[in-house]
C-alpha cells in the first residue's frame, strides 16, 4: 500500500453512516487517527445523538485503529472550534478535513419554504465553511493540510426538486476554488468529491443489486486519494459505481466583438458560435479568464 496516513490525523464530518463512515474506515485502514463527527440527526437534519459516531469509533478501534467520536453540529462555530480543540488535545495535529455532513429537504421551488432552503444551505455551505475555517489556522501554521468538500451532480447539472441542495452543492466548488488559491502557499490542498452512492440520503427503495453497484466503498478511494500527501489541488472527481471521472468547469473560446458591432442582435446572430464548446478552455483561476478577454480585445484593436 503506497498511500499512507501514518502519523496523520483526519476529521470526517457526518461520518456516523453512509459515505462519511466509509471514508473514515478507509482513512483508519490507511493509518490515520480519525475524528468521527456526526450530530446524528434525521435525514432532514432534525434531532441528534452521538450513537452513530460512537458505533463507527468502535468499528475502528476494534480493528486496532485510533478514533474518537464528536457530536458537534457543523453549523455551530462553537461546536467546530470545540472539535478542533479536542482533536489537538487527543492527537496533536490535524492533517485532513473531509467535509461530508449533509441533509436534504427536497421540494419544488414553488413549494419550498425559505426555512427549508436556508436549512440546507446552512448545513452544506455554511457547515463546510465553518469546519474549514476552524482547521484553517492550524493547517496554515503547520504548513500542511488537505480539505475535501462534497459536492453533487445535483449542483453541477441540476436535479428536479433540489434547488436548495443543488445551489449549496455548487457553491462548494466556488469555496474550493478560492481556498485552493489562498491555501496553496501554506501547503493546503483543497479538492472536491462528487459522489453517487446508495445511502440513507438516496432512500430505502434500492434493490440489492443497486445497493451493491452503488456501495459507498466505491466512492471512498477517490476521496481518500484527494486528501493524501500526493493529492492535487482544486480537483473535483466524480465517483460512484466504480467509475471515477474528473469534473471540469470550462468555457467556450467565444467570439470577440471588440472593435466591431456588439448589440443584443449580434449576440443572437452569433449565439451558436458563442456556445460552441468544441475548442474549450479551462481557466485555472478567475483572473486567467480576465487575461484572455483583454488579450482578445488588444489583438482585435491591433495592439497585441
Ligand atoms: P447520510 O445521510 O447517510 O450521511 C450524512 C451524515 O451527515 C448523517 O450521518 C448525518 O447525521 C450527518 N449530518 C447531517 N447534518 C449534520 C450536521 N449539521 N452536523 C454534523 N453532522 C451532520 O448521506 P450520504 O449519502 O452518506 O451523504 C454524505 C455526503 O455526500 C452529503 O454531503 C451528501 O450531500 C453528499 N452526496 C451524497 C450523494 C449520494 O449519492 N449518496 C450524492 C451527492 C452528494
Amino acid at each position: 500500500m503506497t498511500i499512507s496516513f501514518k502519523d496523520q490525523v483526519a476529521i470526517v464530518t457526518g461520518a456516523g453512516g453512509g459515505l462519511g463512515r466509509s471514508h473514515a474506515l478507509m482513512l483508519a485502514a490507511h493509518g490515520a487517527a480519525v475524528v468521527i463527527n456526526d450530530f446524528g440527526g434525521a435525514r432532514d437534519g432534525s434531532g441528534g445523538s452521538t450513537a452513530a459516531a460512537t458505533a463507527v469509533v468502535r468499528e475502528i478501534t476494534s480493528a486496532g485503529g485510533r478514533a474518537i467520536a464528536d457530536g458537534g453540529n457543523v453549523t455551530s462555530e462553537a461546536d467546530m472550534q470545540a472539535m478542533v480543540d479536542r482533536t489537538l488535545e487527543e492527537f496533536g495535529r490535524i492533517d485532513v478535513l473531509i467535509n461530508n455532513a449533509g441533509i436534504l429537504r427536497d421540494k419544488t421551488f414553488a413549494k419550498v419554504t425559505m426555512e427549508d432552503f436556508r436549512a440546507v444551505v446552512d448545513v452544506h455551505l455554511m457547515g463546510t465553511t465553518i469546519a474549514s475555517k476552524a482547521v484553517w489556522g492550524v493547517m496554515r501554521e503547520q504548513n500542511y493540510g488537505r480539505i475535501l468538500v462534497t459536492s453533487s451532480t445535483s449542483g453541477t447539472y441540476g436535479n428536479f426538486g433540489q434547488a436548495n441542495y443543488g445551489a449549496a452543492k455548487m457553491a462548494l466548488l466556488g469555496l474550493m476554488n478560492t481556498l485552493h488559491l489562498e491555501g496553496s502557499k501554506y501547503g493546503i490542498h483543497v479538492n472536491a468529491i462528487v459522489p453517487t452512492a446508495a445511502t440513507r440520503m438516496t432512500g430505502d427503495m434500492m434493490t440489492d443489486e443497486m445497493l451493491q453497484i452503488l456501495a459507498p466503498e466505491l466512492v471512498s478511494p477517490a476521496a481518500i486519494w484527494l486528501v493524501s500527501r500526493d493529492a492535487p489541488s482544486r480537483t473535483a472527481l466524480l465517483a460512484g459505481a466504480g467509475t471515477v471521472a474528473r469534473l471540469a468547469i470550462v468555457e467556450s473560446e467565444g467570439v470577440c466583438f471588440a472593435g466591431k458591432s456588439l448589440s443584443p442582435d449580434d449576440i443572437a446572430a452569433n449565439f451558436d458560435r458563442i456556445a460552441d464548446i468544441s475548442a474549450l478552455i479551462e481557466p485555472t483561476e478567475g483572473l486567467r479568464h480576465v487575461d484572455r478577454i483583454i488579450e482578445n480585445a488588444r489583438r482585435a484593436n491591433g495592439k497585441a
